[in-house]
């Protein structure tokens, strides 16, 4: 049986297919008020605003391409049983050909009924608007988790870091929680790696090696040594 390596990814991972990341200086948290975006309280005010965001978000995702980053973890495939945790809404780990794909924080490419959150539709073409409706008459929203709610692939995710052999983290800021806690899942006795050209604040995390670059560079790195063991 391979072996089971576990890599949580964020926005940092993307970045270099030309997505903007929400904490960088150039990051979306600069341009826009998270409250007035991402939570259900935004969504209440303003539908047109929250759905333009994500319209322009699914746009720029569908101008992107996987990068090396999100190539070298389909290499790892050959080697290892590996399971993508992403906290990113695109698609770009799909795209490169990775299988197994959680994502904790929802798809940019799929909307889902604001009466009935188990209805999930694929979103045809860039844009929902204010008026498109679910089959039961209600209005679409994108099939994003906003901030203050519940984060329902949670338990599923603690299940696979708990079992994982190795556990890698690529690009996030670590700061977005439950998602950032899922570290403290895993067995502090296997090898975990840190993928991130800036500081990252994880604390008494046990047999963690730090590689201070960006995921292309980083990754390409990691998976060359992992692949040879
Ligand atoms: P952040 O924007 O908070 O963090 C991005 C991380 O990527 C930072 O640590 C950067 O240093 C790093 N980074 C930047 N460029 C990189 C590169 N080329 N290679 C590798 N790393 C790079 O993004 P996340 O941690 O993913 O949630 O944010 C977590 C959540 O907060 C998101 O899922 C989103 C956001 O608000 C929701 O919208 C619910």
């Amino acid at each position: 049986m391979k072996p089971k390596l576990v890599v949580f990814t964020g926005a940092g991972i993307s970045a270099e297919s030309g997505i903007q990341t929400f904490r960088d200086s150039d990051g979306l948290w600069e341009e826009y008020n998270v409250n007035d975006v991402a939570t259900p309280q935004g969504w209440e005010k303003n539908r047109a605003l929250v759905l333009d965001f994500y319209n322009k978000r699914r746009k720029q995702v569908l101008e992107a391409k996987p990068n090396k980053a999100h190539e070298a973890l389909v290499a790892l495939e050959k080697k290892y049983d590996v399971h993508i945790i992403t906290q990113n809404i695109d698609d770009l780990h799909e795209r490169a050909g990775s299988k197994k794909v959680l994502h904790l924080h929802g798809e940019i490419f799929k909307s889902r009924s604001t009466t009935d959150s188990s209805l999930i539709y694929k979103i045809k073409g860039t844009e929902l608007n204010v008026g498109d409706k679910c089959e039961r008459g209600s209005q679409l929203r994108p099939h994003i988790v906003w901030f203050g709610e519940m984060v329902p692939e949670m338990e599923t995710a603690y299940e696979i870091a708990a079992t994982a052999a190795l556990f890698v983290v690529v690009g996030t800021s670590m700061v977005v929680y439950p998602a950032a806690g899922l570290i403290d899942y895993t067995k502090p006795s296997i090898p975990k790696y840190l993928i991130d050209p800036n500081d990252v604040k994880v604390n008494g995390i046990k047999n963690l090696t730090i590689i201070k670059e960006k995921a292309g560079v980083g990754l390409a790195m990691l998976v060359n040594e992992l692949i040879k063991k």
